[in-house]
């Protein structure tokens, strides 16, 4: 008889999972029996993700196309996920973006739109899912920071308080899960080959320059592994785990000057 895969019965909803990041981790959980289901906006890009996900893992893969940038997106796509009579036992926010350059002069929009995107959908979505999880106590909450959460980022502000939001509350969620049998990992990756480079305009700067950037299949293998062991944060990458354990003992100021240093024009 057939072993029972790990995710058998259970279904992993993916946010921002039609490129990059999201698709290795949507790949994770569906190669280990999880149902899956795929969110992003561009609706031909999830269709093409689902329907290979579906055939190469036997598995339930599900599309749908909704902006969790909008005031709330989380709401409307929860609502779809339920008319469709699906259940989500694992929530992976990882649909996001940044932009490079200094907050004077910078667009608005796109500001406001990172924090609604990287904070504000991923607190909605998991307020969602997170009480049927600590009912069923099984499941859990994989929420994709990034090593830019160690440190504010001077010429990134937002980006960087964004996700040291993520980090946070990340943290905070895994204390209050424990014993629970709900896990919550916090996935926090340096520069990744993705389409991220390009929307966010970081692809001239220093640290742009600074080292080979590592890839999406391998970022998000850490990640889910993090997450099957309930491991509260996971840096990708040796020199990011060094730079992440250092940040918090070097003087503000410095870490302030190396960080705008890092994100300026090479
Ligand atoms: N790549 C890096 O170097 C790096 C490093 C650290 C952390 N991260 C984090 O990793 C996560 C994934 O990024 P990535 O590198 O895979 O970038 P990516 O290739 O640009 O993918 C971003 C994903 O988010 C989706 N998305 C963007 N805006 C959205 C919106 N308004 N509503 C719903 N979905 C939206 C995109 O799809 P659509 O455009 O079709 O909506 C796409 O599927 C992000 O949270 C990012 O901050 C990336």
């Amino acid at each position: 008889m057939a072993r029972k895969k790990k995710g058998e019965g259970q279904t992993a909803l993916v946010t921002g999972a039609s490129m990059g990041i999201g698709v290795d981790l949507a790949e994770c959980f569906a190669k280990d029996g999880y149902d899956v289901i795929l969110e992003a906006r561009s609706e031909a890009r999830l269709r093409d993700v689902a329907e290979r996900l579906a055939k190469q893992h036997g598995i339930r893969a599900t599309a749908i196309a909704a902006d969790l940038a909008v005031p709330g997106g989380g709401q409307t796509l929860a609502d779809e996920i339920a008319a469709k009579g699906l259940a989500v036992d694992v929530l992976v926010n990882n649909a996001g973006y940044g932009s490079a350059g200094a907050f004077a002069g910078s667009d608005r929009a796109v500001q406001l739109g990172m924090i609604d995107l990287n904070d504000r959908a991923l607190v909605e979505l998991t307020h969602i899912y997170w009480p049927r999880m600590l009912g069923m106590k099984r499941g859990g909450v994989l929420n994709v920071a990034s090593t830019a959460a160690f440190q504010p980022g001077p010429l990134m502000a937002i980006y960087y308080a964004s996700k040291a939001f993520v980090l946070s509350f990340s943290e905070a969620l895994w204390k209050e899960a424990e014993s629970t049998g709900v896990h919550v990992s916090c996935l926090c990756p340096g520069p990744t080959t993705s389409n991220f480079r390009e929307r966010a305009g970081t692809g001239r700067t220093r640290l742009s320059r600074a080292g080979a950037p590592m890839s999406s299949a391998r970022v998000a293998r850490m990640g889910y592994r993090a997450f099957q062991r309930n491991r509260r944060v996971v840096v990708t990458g040796a020199r990011n785990v060094v730079l992440a354990k250092l940040a918090p003992f070097l003087p503000r100021r410095t870490l302030l000057g190396v960080v705008h240093n890092l994100q300026s024009p090479a």
